[in-house]
């Protein structure tokens, strides 16, 4: 049983549920629980990496220790999928092991495949499309320094990548007005952005895609930047560098936000590309309460999944 979580789609109704969880796990940290046995007790959870990572990784196998279950790490030495074994057998064979699969791929058929071979849930935790577990956490944290979702207004400023596109699913879902601001090579899928603006007819959201940077920061409650190259992107490195060079967060896209606006970005940073140190080491930045809210979120998200 369970439910596969590879897309904010799948969480579209139970998002609110899922932060309002997430609030109630970060306040039970470091508490004596009540409870007989804990929530993920003799569970196994399989965390399959096939791109680095320090966030997802360290924050899941903390989040499974805390819930009660145990983790095992494949990185991309041992897992391969697609070239030492076809993703299908590798989640026929991991079901018969474990009790939950967290998969970082490079391609999202691939998460998709080896899930619907799966007989136990499987979480994305990032592909080339989407990072559903990041935008949760960011929404959380949003909640959190923002007293609400409804209404407010993300600024996304740069890459039209996987986080962009969750963060569009995310906050059509729940309410909350993106503009998208993004060089028009980069926009972010076009499939995502028709879903958001069909979502967001439900929501009273507000969803955006422009291409200049200072027009999508003005008055924003949140100014959020991620690097221009994702991981599986280094050969267009250098291309990129030069035409997202306008799309780089400084103190002046901070000007344009309203005056209480926070810093956003999902981590790893590239000071003096897609942000100045000014911005990201600032006061506005809430970056690093941003980092450690992928914990608590992703325990909400191992508990909706597993039910
Ligand atoms: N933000 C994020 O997912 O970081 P990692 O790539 O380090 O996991
Ligand atoms: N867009 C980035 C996010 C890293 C957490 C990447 O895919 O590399």
């Amino acid at each position: 049983m369970g439910k596969d979580i590879l897309s904010m789609l799948d969480v579209k109704d139970n998002l609110g549920a899922l932060i309002a969880d997430s609030i109630r796990l970060k306040s039970e940290v470091g508490k004596k629980s009540t409870k007989k046995s804990p929530p993920l007790a003799h569970k196994n959870i399989a965390l399959l990496f096939e791109k680095p990572s320090l966030r997802t990784k360290a924050s899941f196998s903390v989040a499974v220790e805390q819930l009660g279950g145990s983790s095992t790490y494949m990185g991309p030495e041992e897992v391969q999928i697609g070239k030492r074994e076809a993703p299908s057998d590798a989640g026929k064979v991991l079901s018969r092991y474990f009790d939950a699969i967290v998969y970082r791929a490079f391609s999202h058929s691939t998460v998709v495949e080896l899930a619907e071979a799966a007989s136990i849930p499987v979480i994305n935790a990032l592909d080339d499309l989407e990072h559903p577990c990041q935008a949760v956490g960011d929404l959380l944290t949003i909640n959190e320094k923002k007293g609400g979702l409804r209404g407010k207004k993300l600024a996304y400023i740069g890459d039209g990548n996987n986080v962009c596109n969750s963060l569009l699913l995310g906050c059509a879902i729940i309410g909350m007005d993106m503009m998208v601001a993004s060089p028009s090579n980069h926009k972010p899928n076009q499939d995502i952005v028709l879903k958001a603006e069909e979502l967001a007819k439900v929501s009273g959201a507000k969803i955006e895609v422009v291409t200049n940077p200072f027009k999508a920061a003005e008055d924003a409650d949140v100014v959020y930047t991620d690097v221009w190259v994702s991981m599986g992107q280094e050969a267009e490195k250098e291309a990129k560098e030069k035409v997202f060079m306008p799309y780089q967060v400084t103190p002046r896209t901070m000007a344009k936000a309203k005056a209480d606006a926070v810093f956003m970005h999902c981590l790893p940073a590239h000071r003096g590309l897609e942000v100045l140190s000014e911005v990201i080491d600032g006061e506005k930045s809430i970056v690093f309460d941003q980092a450690e809210n992928r914990l608590h979120a992703q325990k909400a998200i191992l508990l909706a999944s597993m039910q």
